[in-house]
């Protein structure tokens, strides 16, 4: 007694038999025609919530980040080589552009610097608290900040916090703009914490 043969599979939008293009997806019982629609659709769907689209309510990418800022102009000082280095040591001379204000913070270009004659020469340095950004002001023994109290040495370093102790303002070079000129500090030129124009 024969068998009867099986019916041919046939594909809907072939009319033939086309075990590549037709087979079953045995995961999900879609076939590879369908499947492939489901999984387009929802990669379309995931492409429009995180590029915001989709009637709003999604996740949004985040914004690129802002362009870095220009690097800081040189500071042009009243002094000169000559006439800070007749002062006595331990002179302290400010160059700030900052507001004023219990806390003033030095936050965007603002900038401040301080201009400092000791024993071994002059040097230049940031004016900007290690903690928060706040101003510093000239001390009996070097600086304070009036926003939380962290204390510093004449050259900068922290002795006292919430500023990391130990940590060191950044000092910038100091140069003669020309030779007996006056006095220029240059942020875009950090130097040692021990350097000295002398
Ligand atoms: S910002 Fe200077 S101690 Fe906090």
């Amino acid at each position: 007694m024969s068998q009867p043969e099986p019916a041919p599979t046939t594909s809907p939008a072939s009319g033939s038999a086309s075990p590549a293009s037709g087979s079953a997806n045995p995961a999900s019982g879609l076939d590879r025609r369908e499947f492939c629609a489901c999984a387009l659709a929802v990669a379309a769907a995931a492409a429009a919530v995180s590029c915001g689209g989709g009637g709003g309510g999604g996740y949004s990418a985040p914004a690129p980040p802002p362009p870095p800022p220009p690097p800081p102009s040189p500071v042009t000082t009243s002094e000169t080589k000559v006439s800070l280095l007749g002062q006595p040591s331990g002179t302290v001379k400010d160059y700030t552009t900052t507001a004023s204000g219990a806390c003033p913070l030095i936050l965007g270009a603002a900038q401040g610097y301080y201009l400092v004659r000791d024993s071994a020469g002059i040097y230049a340095f940031n004016a900007s608290c290690l903690h928060q950004g706040g101003r510093l002001n000239p001390t009996q023994t070097g600086f304070g900040c009036p926003c939380h109290g962290s204390q510093y040495d004449l050259n900068g370093t922290v002795t006292v916090g919430p500023a990391p102790v130990g940590a060191v303002l950044q000092h910038y070079q100091v140069s003669e703009s020309s030779p007996g000129g006056p006095l220029v500090i240059d942020p875009s030129k950090p130097v040692s914490a021990s350097a000295r124009l002398t």
